[in-house]
């Protein structure tokens, strides 16, 4: 049998590569989808194959990660449990299209993952491979093999001559992709203990070292999509690698949140995430320059929605692509430069501007204005109030409260 395995070069997917071949006795594809994982990928393919793969895929999918997934989710301003910005949950689908294409590209009907039956990754990996082709047979074998813990792990890798860099000291689960970072595991799962900056970050400068003076960088958008920096146009990886270079300087953009994971259980991560915390925040400015307030009251109750879907892995579902749709309606006239000042872990407003802003100064300003008469509110505000002198009159007529 053909097996594509989602392989990441971890101990986690490495010990899965002799496991496959004594169980099923199986010809493995090893998939490595680069959405840019801090990894050397040349090195990732040599492990692949050292451990036993018959072949390994090392797709770069970063461009599409970025614009397809990512900026998506700006859009909408998907943010999970008002903390997370999903930069797991945006790269499963993905990689579960990839891993798809692989698998009818060599004619495999299974693909199996490494992730652990308690997790969000092996519900969006499934629901994402069924959504795409539902005849896929899928193979989870940390949810059927012996082995437990990390220790077991490196025994087992041991014992079938398989490389392994890890050691037993107990270390954070890491999940990196050119978004973001996340941690899980370790002295976190205890949520009495502070996370130790010096320890986890990876991306970030932990606040007590930042340094003294702000960074300014003003980000321009088109309908929606960051375009420029500072004035100088960027491909979607440049962007996000600048913002990330620029804002874990600035000790910008990390959380440590006590979420609730899909099958049930709450668990403790920290992410880093400090080009997508400038982004976010910068097209949510824009959003308050260039959307009617009926407009971005509305698009907040979306983004809630949004993001349940993403962080549920169902991507591919017909809500997600209709509320899409939704999303960049609203964003034909979010176009336009934000300027932040980024401090201290902190991000301020700057300065910004559109071509399509609704604020219009003679009309907010304290003065006086064509369009608007100080006269007509006294209307207004009679119409506005006529219910509540109904109800009241009511109440003084009738006896109840
Ligand atoms: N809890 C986060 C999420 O569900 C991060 C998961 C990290 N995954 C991993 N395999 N380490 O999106
Ligand atoms: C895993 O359990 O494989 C990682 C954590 C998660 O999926 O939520």
């Amino acid at each position: 049998e053909k097996v594509v395995l989602a392989y990441s070069g971890g101990l986690d997917t490495s010990i899965i590569i002799p496991w496959l071949k004594e169980n099923y006795n199986a010809e493995i594809v090893a998939v490595c989808v680069d959405v840019g994982q801090d990894e050397d990928m040349s090195e990732v393919e040599v492990k692949a194959i050292k451990s036993g793969a018959a072949k390994a895929y090392i797709e770069d999918c970063k461009e599409e990660f970025v614009s397809e997934y990512i900026y998506k989710g700006i859009k909408a301003g998907a943010i999970y449990e008002n903390k997370y910005l999903l930069g797991t949950s945006f790269a499963r689908p993905l990689m579960a299209k990839k891993l798809v294409e692989v698998a009818h590209k060599e004619g495999a009907k299974y693909i199996c993952h490494g992730c652990t039956g308690k997790g969000n990754d092996q519900v969006r990996f499934e629901v994402g491979i069924a959504a795409i082709d539902p005849s896929i047979k899928i193979i989870a074998p940390w949810r059927m093999w012996d082995i437990k813990s990390r220790e077991d792990a490196i025994d087992y890798a041991k014992s079938k001559g398989v490389e392994v860099a890890a050691t037993k000291e107990k270390i954070y689960s890491r999940d990196q992709n050119i978004f973001h970072i996340s941690h899980e595991g370790g002295e976190l799962e205890n949520p009495e203990n502070e996370h130790n900056p010096d320890d986890i970050y990876m991306m970030t400068t932990p606040l007590d070292k930042v340094k003294d003076k702000a960074s300014y960088v003003e980000i321009y958008f088109e309908q929606g999509i960051p375009k420029k920096i500072n004035d100088e146009e960027m491909s979607p990886v440049e962007i996000i690698s600048y913002l990330n270079k620029i804002g874990g300087e600035n000790g910008i953009g990390v959380i440590d949140l006590l979420e609730n994971r899909l099958v049930g259980m709450k668990s403790r991560g920290v992410y880093e995430t400090p080009g997508g915390t400038i982004l976010f925040n910068a097209h949510k400015e824009l959003e308050y320059l260039t959307l009617d307030r009926d407009t971005l009251q509305y698009k907040q109750i979306i983004a809630h929605k949004y993001s349940q879907l993403v962080y549920d892995g169902l991507w591919f579902s017909t809500l997600k692509e209709s509320l899409d749709a939704f999303v960049d309606t609203t964003q034909k006239t979010v176009t336009g430069s934000v300027k932040l000042k980024l401090y201290k872990g902190n991000i301020m407003i700057a300065g910004m501007k559109s071509p399509f802003a609704l604020y219009d100064e003679s009309i907010s300003s304290f003065g006086d204005s064509d369009m608007y008469d100080h006269k007509d509110a006294e209307g207004f505000i009679n119409l506005f109030s006529l219910p509540f002198k109904i109800k009241s009159n009511m109440k003084a007529k009738s006896e109840v409260g």
